[in-house]
């Protein structure tokens, strides 16, 4: 990440204290049947909100950390009181991770496009093959055990990994770019599957959007 701040497709890594929840980037129906309506709204506008609402009840008497965004927060965990670690952790996390997530499902009835471009190409270098990193984020997403996301991160040396991170931890603790997360928290995928984490994964798989993956690349 050359010591910077990541450029995201999406303005929440910029965002300072008090931080505020965007809206769904589309209708709670929109990346039907992979992801169904009530639960997109409830994973939104209950789930994601609360990551925002915990994440301003923890900073609110932190007025030293108000000049900072929360990309700063993220990648600058251990430097910041540890009163306030793990609530920075989780639901500073919560907020990256979910509003990342949004941006990565393509909306609508078509398939997501593959990824061209710089992307396409780290990921033939440094997998082989689109399928082949699609099976190792499978692999991270079904065998995270409890909650957590599968995610491809862009790592210091800019190369790309694939990691299973634990609850709402972000690649940016350890300094690595987020590019593709996939949810795997129960509350993301019960309502419909139930207990075939699998099976979820596997339609998630069909939903990513490459080009926004694409835009935290270039
Ligand atoms: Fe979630």
């Amino acid at each position: 990440m050359n010591g910077g701040l990541p450029v995201a497709p999406d303005a929440v890594l910029n965002q300072k204290y008090p931080f505020t929840l965007p809206p769904l980037p589309y209708a709670t129906n929109a990346v039907e049947p992979a992801v169904d309506a009530q639960t997109m709204g409830i994973h939104h506008d209950r789930h994601h909100a609360a990551y925002v609402t915990n994440l301003n009840k923890a900073l609110e008497t932190q007025a030293t950390l108000h000049q900072y965004t929360l990309g700063e927060l993220l990648m600058g965990l251990r430097r910041w009181p540890a009163a306030v670690q793990t609530a920075i952790r989780n639901n500073g996390g919560g907020h990256a991770n979910h509003a990342l997530f949004w941006n990565l499902l393509a909306p609508g009835a078509a398939s997501a496009a593959a990824p061209t471009g710089k992307l396409a190409d780290m990921i033939t270098r440094d997998f082989g093959s689109l399928a082949a990193l699609n099976a190792a984020l499978k692999t991270a997403a079904v065998g995270q055990f409890g909650s957590g996301w599968s995610w491809l991160v862009k790592t210091a040396t800019s190369r790309l990994a694939v990691r299973g991170l634990p609850n709402q931890d972000s690649p940016l603790l350890e300094g690595e770019l987020p590019i593709v997360g996939i949810d795997v928290w129960e509350h993301a995928y019960y309502l419909k599957y139930q207990n075939r984490r699998a099976d979820y994964v596997d339609a998630m798989l069909t939903r990513i959007n490459w080009d926004v993956a694409g835009a935290q690349v270039e």
